[in-house]
């Protein structure tokens, strides 16, 4: 009853920012994302009827009660009866959790795939996207490989609301230069932010309803290999997902001036002809995409503007896996 699984991190191209139902955590609309290898979180699962509690242990130390009692809930969503055995977690992260970059998604995404197979559970992997997603919304799409469409979904059951891939990693050599532009932890986590939004932002409605039209084209120009047009449509989906939470009261306002300076910044490379584009999630980081031939020159740029405190690149990578156990 042990298993090991590594999981990636994954960028939304169009956005995922609200719910439709917080107990079974639906998401409001749809999302496009790209699976990064470079960015993962490694995680075993053993379950043992002699275990008095369960325990959970992140990056070498010993996590937070709360932390705990989150993973808690997640083993027994994971677990096939009430019978659950008490379990020891333990999770490592190879890249900087403190910065503030997204570790629920491959996390989660880790969690499930590591938790079902140490209770030999067989699912698909769209069972597996549905429970991933029970933690994080974003965590469904880290189950998957290369470029996923995430759907709404219709059912109140939520069954239907998982990711897919639509096309491999090897696709489309992407390139995404992350660049950390704040130390420390955000201050309003995404669950907290998109609450408030779609609570007191007088433009959340109209957010939700850009999002179906950008994920068909976002998924016809990853199709096509049509830089430009998934250039516009990540931006634009980035914007508008950011101008919603912006307008809500107070304002949730996750960027800093290194954030804006980027915004500026690869909007000029590109207007001198570099194909770049930058997304942002819920915190002052940017993310700068480029085809693979670009990279060199990328990484260079976003290193020589003002405040980038730190870069990491990573490549389209594969979904969420057993992988062998090393302990
Ligand atoms: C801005 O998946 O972290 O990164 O479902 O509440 O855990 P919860 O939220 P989470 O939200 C991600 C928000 C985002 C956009 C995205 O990844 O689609």
């Amino acid at each position: 009853m042990r298993a090991t699984a590594l999981a990636h991190s994954n960028i939304a191209l169009v956005k995922y920012w609200g719910k439709r139902d917080v107990d079974l955590n639906l998401p409001a609309a749809g999302s496009v994302s790209l699976t990064l290898a470079g960015m993962s979180t490694r995680t075993t699962v053993e379950f043992d009827t002699g275990f008095s509690a369960d325990t959970f242990e992140l990056d070498g130390e010993v996590a937070s009660p709360e932390a705990t009692f989150r993973v808690s809930q997640f083993l027994d969503l994971c677990w096939y009866d009430d019978e659950r055995p008490r379990a020891r977690v333990v999770s490592s992260n190879d890249f900087p959790t403190a910065a503030g970059l997204a570790s629920s998604a491959s996390g989660f995404a880790a969690l499930a795939v590591a938790a079902t197979s140490a209770a030999e559970r067989q699912l698909n992997e769209a069972e597996v996207s549905v429970l991933a997603r029970r933690g994080s919304g974003s965590a469904a799409r880290s189950v998957v490989s290369g470029f996923a469409w995430m759907s709404r979904g219709e059912r109140a059951d939520g069954m239907d609301c998982h990711a897919y891939s639509f096309a491999d990693p090897d696709y489309w050599d992407l390139r995404c230069v992350v660049a950390l532009c704040a130390r420390g932890k955000k201050a309003v986590g995404s669950t907290d932010g998109m609450t408030h939004t779609m609570q007191t932002s007088p433009y959340y409605d109209a957010w939700v309803e850009t999002v179906a039209e950008a994920m068909v084209s976002a998924r016809e120009a990853v199709l096509e290999r049509d830089f430009e047009r998934l250039a516009s449509v990540a931006e634009a989906s980035c914007l508008q997902m950011h101008a919603s939470a912006q307008a809500s009261r107070p304002g949730v306002l996750y960027w800093n001036g290194t954030t804006v300076e980027l915004i500026h910044a690869v909007r000029e490379w590109r207007a001198e002809g570099l194909p770049v584009f930058f997304t942002i999630d819920a915190g002052p980081h940017v993310k700068v995409f480029c085809p693979a031939s670009h990279v060199e020159k990328v990484r260079d740029r976003v290193a020589d503007v003002d405040g980038v405190l730190d870069i990491l690149e990573a490549r389209p990578g594969h979904g969420a896996r057993v992988v062998e156990d090393d302990a």
